[in-house]
């Protein structure tokens, strides 16, 4: 598949796989499952469209307690590689989240510019809590100064593709990250 297009494997499939069940193992003793039996209590994933697809539903079969899902899906102006902070809602939540355990759940955080408006907008409705689990962080992040609780892989500062992540649409459908080999978007 993508004969050529992928450089090399930066994170198998087996290495996402055993990642995701540490941080599920994680998360659970962070967010005990209620009992008071309202289901409003129980956890709230949100998934950011369409990158954050693959690792969500994977997160939440992980997770050894109810969750409920959630998806956002924004666009943020800018190039198709890199983002400029100024965010537009493409699609928003279906229901109100005050009062609810919010977890965001993200693809990838490259300078963080894209998380930080999106935290921004979710506390203004007033979640009990809110926090941030991402499969991958580059060193960019770091600047941003977002407190990341939740993170998979920090990785290199290269475009990878797979496991939801495109370039052109493309390449979301790999079971693993992968590094994209510069004739494909430089030809
Ligand atoms: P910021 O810079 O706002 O960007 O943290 C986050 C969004 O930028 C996209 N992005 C990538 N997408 N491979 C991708 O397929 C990458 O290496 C990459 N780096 C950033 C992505 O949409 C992410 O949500
Ligand atoms: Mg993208």
């Amino acid at each position: 598949m993508y004969d050529g297009d992928i450089a090399s494997v930066l994170i198998s499939e087996e290495q996402i796989n055993q990642r995701t069940a540490e941080l599920a193992e994680i998360l659970a003793k962070r967010y005990p499952p209620s009992t008071d039996g309202d289901p409003d209590s129980d956890l709230l994933l949100i998934g950011v469209l369409k990158g954050a697809m693959m690792f969500m539903t994977d997160l939440a079969r992980a997770l050894p307690i109810p969750t409920q899902m959630e998806f956002m899906a924004v666009s943020s102006y800018g190039s198709s590689t890199s983002s400029s902070g100024v965010v537009r809602i493409l699609k928003d939540l279906d229901r109100d989240i005050a009062d609810r355990n919010v977890l965001i759940v993200e693809d990838i955080i490259d300078s963080g510019l894209t998380l930080s408006w999106l935290m921004r907008n979710l506390a203004s409705r007033n979640p009990r809590s809110l926090e941030v689990c991402t499969l991958l962080r580059k060193p960019d992040a770091v600047r941003a100064d977002l407190e990341v609780a939740n993170v998979g892989f920090d990785i290199p500062n290269e475009f990878v593709v797979g496991y939801g992540l495109d370039f052109a649409e493309r390449y979301r459908d790999l079971p693993y990250i992968g590094l994209l080999d510069p004739k494909v978007y430089s030809s």
